[in-house]
């Protein structure tokens, strides 16, 4: 029988949204002069383009792309990015899990765009190589739910003619982003950073300007999905001039975040923190007969979302398991997504130790034999 680990992990914080605060996070240490003020005010305003500046020093953002802060957290950044540039030309949405079929659903029935559907199913990938990029190709950069990511860019035309548009939520500050391939990507606070939920990140290119630009929908646009006025672009947004109202408080939590990031190494050591953590994971399936990654092919290993399928164990033990490990605050928030096969999914993004994951396997050995007897 194997036995209870003495140690719990220091944080037992490894749900995939939200995730884990960084390390040596506490509440008393954001910045709150802004909270209480208007949003518009000097001084609110400039927390957001701090927040903004910030994104682009830490996630190396080019000057020839905008970022900006829009309402309704990832949803509501890649889904305004859909209403108000897709339509102009044939579209292809690719989804190999829950969050990209999402929006093979809003391009289909919702904007009713009649678009070439490309789908894998969990654990896997399309042949990305026979994508046709003349046009708009809508996917998600990594699969939340399955554990999948695209491997790299390469596979993306310099000059195609139709526009990337990328959710990035679960895969922004851990993996490498391509700018040059990237028209239009979104992500949320809430994940690789441990933010707060509720704000979208929405950065656009160059060209994915020039579309917003020279294009208007078919379909009437509400307010909060508005990027033009009077045939240009809304610089305002991008510069820390929201369309509504947002939560300085996550705003504050998001700079905490970002400063964190920062005054730890930046880009490159967030990315070989979820690397690591990752790696810890790969090492204990590698050694766990009852264990395999939900992703087939190495290359194309989340090494954020980390899904893991239990072929011999029933969907009921892992349940069990999961909730063993809750119960005994080893781990919180582990099982596979509702839409995904049963398994586990643990979270391994840079806010997340590598030591917390290493306790965290010798937990899931317990559990598993508990569940198993
Ligand atoms: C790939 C992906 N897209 C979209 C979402 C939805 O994100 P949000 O709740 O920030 O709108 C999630 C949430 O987990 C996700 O993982």
């Amino acid at each position: 029988m194997t036995d209870k680990p003495a140690a719990l992990p220091a944080r037992p914080h490894f749900s995939s949204g939200p995730c884990a605060k960084r390390p040596g996070w506490t509440p008393d240490q954001l910045a709150i002069e802004s909270l209480g003020r208007s949003h518009r005010s000097k001084l609110g305003k400039a927390r957001l383009q701090h927040a903004i500046e910030l994104t682009r020093e830490v996630l190396e953002v080019p000057s020839t792309h905008r970022i900006g802060i829009v309402p309704a957290s990832d949803t509501g950044a890649y889904e305004m990015a859909m209403w108000t540039m897709l339509g102009a030309r044939p579209v292809t949405m690719m989804a190999w899990e829950s969050f990209g079929e999402g929006w093979v659903t809003d391009a289909a029935k919702q904007l009713k765009l009649d678009p070439t559907i490309v789908t894998a199913p969990y654990g896997e990938l399309p042949d990305l190589t026979r994508i046709d990029q003349s046009h708009d190709l809508c996917f998600t950069w990594n699969g939340t739910t399955s554990g999948v990511r695209v491997p790299g860019g390469n596979w993306i035309r310099d000059n195609r003619e139709g526009l990337t548009l990328i959710d990035a939520t679960s895969a922004v500050f851990a993996q490498e982003i391509p700018w040059e391939k990237t028209d239009v990507l979104t992500y949320s606070w809430q994940k690789v950073l441990g933010g707060e939920g509720g704000h979208g990140v929405l950065i656009l290119g160059p060209r994915a300007v020039e579309r917003l630009e020279s294009y208007t929908p078919a379909w009437p646009l509400p307010k909060i999905f508005r990027l033009t006025s009077k045939g240009k672009l809304i610089e305002g947004i991008f510069s820390g001039e929201t369309i509504n109202t947002p939560s300085m408080l996550a705003v504050e939590d998001y700079i905490d975040a970002l400063t964190w990031a920062q005054h730890s190494g930046g880009l490159q050591e967030l990315m070989s923190r979820a690397d690591g953590n990752a790696q810890a994971i790969a090492r204990w399936v590698e050694r766990t007969p009852w264990v395999e990654h939900l992703a087939k092919e190495p290359a194309t290993r989340s090494n954020t979302s980390v899904c893991l399928t239990l072929p011999g164990t029933s969907a009921d033990q892992v349940k069990a398991m999961v909730s063993l490990l809750e119960k005994e605050k080893a781990a919180y928030d582990i099982g596979a997504y509702r839409d995904a096969p049963p398994g586990l999914r643990i979270w391994c993004g840079a806010t997340v130790d590598t030591s917390d994951i290493e306790t965290l396997t010798h937990w899931l050995d317990w559990a598993h034999a508990q569940v198993t007897a």
